[in-house]
């Protein structure tokens, strides 16, 4: 045991002690690949010690206590349970208005998602539900989920734009982001993506052009009014057949890069339109989907420091027989994140603690590579890498403790909800 002089310990004003066990993703410099990524910290009879929101000491249990002062600080009992990161979800479209039950339905009858869109369904649909909203509505309907979200395990997750496919509509989801980060727990990052589909009745260049033109710069005035850092904002583009190609994902980002902003992109969802060698060109934080991913554009990834964020969710609601090949990139070294892509259509599911059971599932992920997934790599996904996703000095108090003991228990556990209690920046949420 490390013997520590009285008066250099720490005053804290938060323990959480005993820990049953505590389960983290623990690299100097991520994100994990490879082996690392099972190859967590585990402690058993272990100790968080906290002070201002940060982890101060996160460890054996003796030792974190030989190190700190509790006058007056509160401890939290995690006997016999488990204690991880607060989970990150990379991949949400969870501002949205109405919903698509019926979609759900046809594909139950065999329908595809393609089929679906071409009747009227898709994106389009959500972008109807979400222009008779008003600024308000969309933030009453994201608070509701983001207090689900929260409730499950998840502390930060991204969120994107997307339902509006106008100027004025897509602002207002920006808005409502923006607006949402700021009046609730869970840490949003915003992603600004008007080139989620062609609106009906306008043609895929001119709207490419009005995204370029205009509504990118209006997006980086709307920040700058609302006073949040434009490079704190990603912008996405959907790079898929009917979508949009891969020549107006550059141009697009070109645009975002001059305006400071970062890049994401959804790739290879449904076919390979090489969207996921311009990420790694082009620096972009993460491709995502990656279902139809080319065996060189696994190779371009795994030297590369975009994030492939796997999205089992979507495959899983879909109804696909196909997931992304995670195992291939895991072993090839990309670093592998995954998200829920929780929307109204492709997958309404918002869990990360069942999505962990389903990169468990249909991935052929371990558990420890599912939390690794979800917590430091996720947060690597969206620019986080070095302040969330770990439980360890210097890192955000961002917790989740768990009525299980054991890390392989939150993937077997998919169908319930396994979080005892979630602490934000060192604050219980009840
Ligand atoms: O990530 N692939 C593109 N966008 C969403 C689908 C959104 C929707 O169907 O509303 C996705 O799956
Ligand atoms: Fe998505």
């Amino acid at each position: 045991m490390v013997e520590v002089k009285s008066d250099t310990k720490v005053q804290i004003d938060l323990l959480i002690s005993p820990i049953g066990e505590l389960a983290t993703p623990h690299l100097d410099s991520g994100p994990a690949r490879g082996n690392a990524m099972d190859s967590i910290k585990k402690v058993h009879d272990g100790a968080i010690a906290i002070k201002d929101g940060l982890i101060v000491y996160a460890g054996r249990r003796e030792e974190v206590l030989s190190k700190v002062r509790l006058d007056n600080a509160t401890t939290i009992d995690a006997t016999n349970k488990l204690v991880t990161p607060g989970l990150i979800d990379p991949h949400t479209h969870l501002v949205f208005g109405g919903n698509r039950h019926e979609e759900f339905a046809m594909r139950c009858q065999g329908k595809t998602y393609k089929e679906i869109a071409d009747q009227g369904g898709g994106i389009v649909a959500s972008m109807r539900g979400t222009r008779e909203a008003t600024v308000q509505d969309l933030i009453g309907l994201g608070k509701q989920r983001l207090e689900r979200i929260l409730a499950h395990g998840t502390t930060s997750c991204e969120v994107k734009t997307g339902y509006g496919l106008d100027r004025q509509s897509e602002l207002n989801m920006l808005e409502a982001i923006l607006t949402l980060d700021s009046m609730q727990p869970v840490e949003l990052t915003p992603t600004f993506m008007p080139a989620h589909a062609v609106p009906p009745g306008t043609q895929r260049e001119a709207y490419v052009t009005e995204v370029i033109e205009d509504m990118l710069p209006a997006a980086a005035e709307l920040a700058k009014k609302k006073a949040y850092p434009t490079s704190a904002i990603y912008v996405d583009v959907f790079c898929d057949e009917g979508y949009f190609t891969l020549e107006d994902t550059k141009r697009i980002f070109d645009k975002a890069i001059s305006l400071g902003m970062k890049l994401k992109v959804h790739s290879d969802e449904f076919k390979s339109l090489g969207a996921t060698a311009l990420a790694c060109e082009m620096g972009a934080h993460s491709a995502d989907h990656l279902l139809a991913i080319t065996d060189s554009d696994i190779d371009r990834l795994a030297s590369s420091s975009c994030v492939a964020v796997l999205l089992p969710g979507t495959s899983f609601f879909l109804n696909l027989k196909e997931h992304a090949p995670a195992r291939t990139m895991i072993d090839k070294g990309v670093a592998v994140a995954i998200g829920s892509d929780f929307n109204p259509g492709s997958c309404h599911i918002f869990s990360m603690p069942f999505i962990m059971g389903l990169a468990c599932l249909k991935l052929g992920m371990t558990a420890a590579e599912a939390l690794t997934a979800a917590t430091m790599n996720s947060a690597y996904a969206i620019g986080r890498g070095e302040n969330i996703g770990q439980l360890r000095e210097g890192y955000q108090a961002d917790i989740v403790l768990w009525n299980v003991s054991k890390l392989a228990e939150i993937p077997y556990n998919m169908g319930w909800n396994s979080v005892e209690t979630v602490i934000k920046k060192g604050a219980k949420c009840e």
